[in-house]
């Protein structure tokens, strides 16, 4: 299939996938969630890449949000779809994914932006990097899972002050309660992020895809019982045995694809 809302790279086994938007701040629209989902299903079976990098193209934004013109006439039951129909195809997909997803926030994440950045499992900003949940402000709530994760990452009570205002906080405040794990500058945003992926890259694939899972299910009834059936599995996989074969011979790991 042709893509033309994304550029598509790949460097040490880690793919990089930057949202190519810009003169629409790298709005989300449906073409482009289709096209991401097509992508995403495409690299969860490619076994020789290991993580991947969404960043947005362009100086100004990661993504600005949910394609605003393309929901303004919308009601009720379109407003359900859009919701649905992004979570699955695209915003729980990368939450779920069976390699790490790093969001790699180059300016703007906003709404939507901001809500990918959130299904990422860790995220890195530049320091002109804005962050902000602004749809109240349009009239609605956040619709692709930021209600639901931002309070997991900061806690509670700055994510009710952050949904409830609408307002936008610069990179180094979202350091400081932890909504991004790094800043980078922005000439080495992407090699710097790189690392962080390589440093994943030599892990068992099998353990990292269970720890995903299991994280993704803190806080949940079932999150415990859980952690206990992923963490038997791997008991039976081959990257287990080299693993504990290579700390008692005193080598690295060779973990198998
Ligand atoms: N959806 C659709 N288009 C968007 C967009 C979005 N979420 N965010 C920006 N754009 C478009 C603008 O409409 C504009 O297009 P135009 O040139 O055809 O008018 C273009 O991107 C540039 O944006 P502009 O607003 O002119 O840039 P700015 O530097 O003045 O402001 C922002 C930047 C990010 C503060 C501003 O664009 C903004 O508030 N965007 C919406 C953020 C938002 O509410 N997101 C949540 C959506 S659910």
């Amino acid at each position: 299939m042709n893509h033309i809302n994304y550029i598509q790279k790949t460097k040490e086994r880690v793919v990089i996938i930057e949202i190519n938007r810009p003169k629409h701040l790298n709005a989300l629209n449906s073409e482009l969630i289709i096209e991401l989902e097509t992508l995403l299903n495409k690299i969860s079976q490619q076994k020789e890449i290991r993580s991947v990098i969404i960043t947005g193209s362009g100086d100004k934004a990661f993504v600005a949000g949910a394609d605003i013109k393309e929901f303004k006439d919308f009601g009720t039951k379109k407003g359900l779809n859009l919701s649905q129909i992004g979570k699955q195809k695209l915003f729980n997909k990368i939450a779920f994914f069976n390699k790490p997803v790093i969001a790699a926030i180059n300016g703007y994440a906003l709404g939507g932006g901001l809500e990918l950045a959130l299904s990422a499992h860790i995220r890195v900003a530049t320091e002109n990097a804005q962050l902000g949940l602004p749809e109240c402000s349009l009239g609605l709530i956040p619709g692709y899972g930021g209600t639901q994760r931002l309070p997991k990452i900061i806690g509670l009570g700055l994510a009710t002050e952050m949904i409830l205002t609408g307002k936008m906080i610069k990179a180094n405040e979202a350091h400081k309660i932890g909504l991004v794990n790094h800043i980078f500058p922005k000439e080495e945003l992407i090699e710097k992020t790189i690392n962080i992926a390589k440093s994943f890259n030599s892990k068992s694939p099998e353990s990292l895809c269970a720890a995903i899972k299991s994280i993704n299910n803190s806080f949940t009834k079932e999150g415990d019982s859980l952690e206990s059936q992923e963490f038997s599995k791997l008991f039976k996989t081959t990257n287990f045995k080299e693993g504990v074969s290579a700390f008692l011979e005193k080598r690295n790991p060779v973990f198998n694809k």
